[in-house]
Formats: C-alpha cells, structure tokens, sequence
C-alpha cells in the first residue's frame, strides 16, 4: 500500500520557492487501477515522482509497504518496488539494441545472466515486442519505443508501476495498445497501477480517480462519480467524455435519462430504456 500523509513540496528556483504539493493525503491499496487528472500545473508529476523517490517531500511522509521514502537507506529499496515510465520514451532508452535496454535495470541490480536473460524474455512478451529485442531502438515507432521503456520497467519486477502521461505522444492506436497493456498487467500480474493522464478516457475503467487542482486532491472517487460529473469536471478543465456530454446535451433538450453515462455501451442501455 503507499500511503501519502500531509505531502508538501516547493521547488526552490533562485530564492524563489514554488508551492507544488499543499498538503496531500492519499492511501492507494495494493492492486488497484488509479488515475491522476488534472489541468497543466496541478502537481501531478510531482506528486508521483514522490513516490518512487525521484523528490524527497519538504513535509510530511510518503510510505510504501511500510518504507519511508525519507530514510536514507530506503530509495533503492522503494525504486525496486515502483517503476516509472515517463512521456518521452527518447528520454527513458539508454541501450542501442532493444533487449539490452531492458535488461539495463536487471543488471544493475547484480542478477545471474540466465535470470536477466529470463526478465529480459518475460518483459518483452507482456509488452507484445518480442520481434523486435533486436532492433536498433531508434528505428521504432513512438508507440513501440514507450512499449519499449515499459518492458524496461518490467524487468525490475515492480509492485508499483506509474506511468506519467506515457500515451500523450502517441497515435490512437499506439495509445489502445499501451492501455490494454497496462490494464492486462493489473488483471493478471497484480501491478498497481498509477496513471497520470490528460485523456479522461483512460480513467474509464479505473477502480479509482484522482483530480488534482493546484497541488490539492480536488477530489476522488470511482469513474462514475468523478467522470460522470460534467460540472466537476469543467470546473477543473478536464475534457468530458463523449459519451457523458452527449447524455447531458439529451437531458438538456428534455430526454430523461441519466447523466452519468460513461461508454457507448451504457448510452446504448440507456437510450433502450427510453419509450
Ligand atoms: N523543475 C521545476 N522547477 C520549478 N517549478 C516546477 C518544476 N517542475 C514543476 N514546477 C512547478 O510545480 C507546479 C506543479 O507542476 P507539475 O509538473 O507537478 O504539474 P502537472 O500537473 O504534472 O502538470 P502537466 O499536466 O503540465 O504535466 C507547477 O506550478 C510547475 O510550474
Ligand atoms: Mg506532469
């Protein structure tokens, strides 16, 4: 479980300090899907780079299973627990062959040859890149390089794995993909998943979402209740979706049906339900 207690941040740039972080409380339990929205600014990034460590809080705690990001021996011990996959996967590939990329993180961490040979396998296998380990990573596709940078963070095994707008570079296609990817290693592999996103979409099928304003929860809960609130979500900049603005632009022509609709799926269920 990661449990964020009081969290405030401020960056310090010249003698200026810039309020990041104002306070954050947040329990995120083993296991679940969460996602993090918000408009430009809000303190999304900083909030998850916390919690692998990559900033140290000005107050207040950041424990996962048990370990204070603040002891000094505890960074190593939490980045083996949570891997981060950022936006641009230029930024993320270090290694000039695919499968050596991916096995960069294994290595360091001083496994056998065969077990990282093994990590290296099993990672591209999740990610669907199997064919492509012997590339030059600089011949793939964006969508392929950020599979890419998620095999590498698979390969350290993590329990925790955040993903920092890791499809706002991509095509539609490209973005299903990595989607379905993520959502398969919550299913079946048990990873919790953090996604920071500006596509309201991908919170569709979350267990749980996180609007950030200003470095503030503005507010959390399951899709329906945040997603599904069309004035909350204008409030914080946060593009509806279609199907939610569609529902809302019926009621307002005088159609009774509910306005909390999220899929075209419930919006066909709906509209059968009309006489
Ligand atoms: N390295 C930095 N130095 C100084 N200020 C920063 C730095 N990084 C972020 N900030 C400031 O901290 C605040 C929160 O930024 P953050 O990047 O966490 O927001 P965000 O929600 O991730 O935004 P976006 O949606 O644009 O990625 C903003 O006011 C931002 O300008
Ligand atoms: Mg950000």
């Amino acid at each position: 479980m990661i449990k964020i207690s009081d969290l405030y941040y401020a960056y310090k740039v010249k003698n200026k300090h810039i309020e990041a972080l104002k306070g954050i409380d947040l329990e995120i339990p083993k296991g679940e899907f969460v996602v993090f929205l918000g408009p430009n600014g809000s303190g999304k990034s900083t909030l998850v780079k916390h919690i692998n460590g990559l900033l140290t809080p000005s107050a207040g705690e950041v424990v996962v299973d048990g370990i204070n990001a603040k002891e000094d021996d505890s960074i190593w011990k939490i980045r083996q627990k949570v891997g981060m996959v950022f936006q641009n996967p230029d930024n993320q590939i270090v290694a000039n062959v695919v499968e050596n990329d991916i096995a960069f993180g294994p290595e360091n961490l001083g496994l056998s040859s065969s077990e990282i040979k093994e990590r290296v396998k099993k990672s591209l296998s999740l990610t669907k890149i199997l064919e492509y380990s012997k590339y030059e990573p600089h011949l793939l596709s964006g969508g392929q390089k950020q599979l890419v940078a998620i095999a590498g963070a698979l390969a350290m095994e993590p329990e925790y794995l955040i993903l920092d707008e890791p499809t706002s570079m991509l095509d539609p296609l490209s973005r299903r993909k990595i989607l379905k990817i993520i959502h398969d290693l919550n299913k079946n592999h048990k990873t919790t998943i953090l996604l920071v996103t500006h596509f309201t979409d991908e919170a569709v099928n979350a267990d749980r979402v996180y609007i950030l304003d200003a470095g503030r929860i503005a507010c959390y809960g399951e899709p329906r209740e945040t997603l599904g609130n069309i004035s909350l979500l204008s409030k914080f900049q946060i593009k509806p979706l279609a199907m939610t603005s569609l529902a809302a632009s019926l009621v307002k022509s005088g159609i009774d049906i509910s306005t909390s609709v999220l899929t075209v799926d419930e919006m066909v269920e709906e509209l059968c339900l009309l006489n």
